[in-house]
């Protein structure tokens, strides 16, 4: 079930309607069907997000995991590492991405230090992201030395996502976000890691900017699907940060990111027009505007979509 580059429009530019593709399974996304995938061969994406809105719009794509990702420090509070983030943090977007997903399996990032002092704060933690985040997973950072944190958590029944190769929370003892396993020696410290994080039953492992031969090696001894970000293309799967793809982050083009739009260039040019409009009595016009003696429109028939709420105050009258 590989996912199409894109959408054909059901109305092409001359009128003719065109071939549409079969509508996306909208079944959940669950641990055993990403297992299968994995025996099936089948590609399978995951991507960021951070709050509800995003959330909505990337699982109605057919985005088959979201990871709610420590990045959210750089994202969304413009921080230039994942170190600061915390527990309350992370949880407090699971639960807002929670509410905008139907049919994604989200997964909770334990973030720098709710893991690595201990297997039994790490479980307490990762607790949380299942019970106060709704979140259906955790992803943690590291291979061989916490594959007993990893065992800990999966003999709770918390599924876990493992994450070896450019761990962004040890950026200091990398010394950046250097590329790792570039060395004979390293690619077989990166490949010993993702076999510690299998075997302590990790279901899924994020490899994280690694050599392109290094990964197809991994992906090819493991038996839980490898999510890729900057590993190239052998990878079970692919994972890039929300704000990447959409092309949101203006001053950073990592070479491993592809932009699919331009959401950043539209915004400025959306609100620069609406200020240009404000300023020059363009809008608001009685069109959006209350009092201008139009009848009250009936309200729609539910038609079954999953529906995200917004804000509004009801039909114009
Ligand atoms: O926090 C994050 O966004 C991540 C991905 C880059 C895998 O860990």
């Amino acid at each position: 079930m590989q996912e199409k580059p894109s959408t054909p429009s059901p109305v092409g530019s001359t009128g003719t309607p065109q071939p549409q593709p079969p509508p996306r399974e909208r079944k959940a996304v669950t641990v055993p069907r990403l297992r299968v995938m994995k025996e099936r061969g089948e590609r399978f994406t995951m991507v960021t997000a951070y709050d509800a809105t995003f959330a909505h719009m990337l699982d109605e794509a057919g985005v088959d995991m979201l990871l709610v990702g420590d990045s959210l420090g750089m994202v969304v509070q413009g921080r230039d590492s994942t170190l600061p983030v915390t527990v309350d943090e992370v949880i407090y977007h699971c639960r807002a991405v929670a509410r905008g997903t139907q049919r994604a399996h989200i997964v909770g990032d334990m973030p720098f230090m709710s893991y690595q002092v201990s297997p039994v704060e790490a479980l307490r933690n990762a607790g949380r992201f299942l019970a106060e985040g709704a979140a259906h997973s955790v992803k943690l950072e590291g291979g061989e030395e916490m594959a007993a944190t990893i065992r800990r958590i999966v003999a709770a029944g918390i599924p876990v996502v493992g994450h070896v190769g450019l761990t962004p929370q040890s950026v200091h003892a990398m010394g950046g976000f250097r590329v790792q396993g570039r060395t004979a020696a390293d690619a077989e410290r990166v490949l010993s890691d993702a076999r510690a994080v299998e075997q302590a039953g990790a279901f899924a492992i994020v490899l994280e900017g690694i050599p392109l031969d290094l990964a197809r090696r991994i992906t090819e001894s493991l038996s839980i699907p490898t999510i890729g970000i900057g590993a190239g293309p052998h990878c079970d799967a692919q994972v890039l940060v929300c704000y990447d793809l959409l092309g949101l982050t203006p001053t950073l083009r990592p070479k491993f990111v592809k932009r699919y739009a331009e959401f950043y260039r539209d915004g400025v040019e959306a609100a620069r027009r609406y200020c240009e409009e404000v300023r020059g009595g363009e809008f608001p016009t009685k069109e959006y505007s209350f009092g201008a003696g139009r009848k009250r429109r009936r309200k729609p028939k539910p038609t079954g979509e999953p529906s995200l709420k917004v804000a509004g105050y009801g039909p114009a009258s």
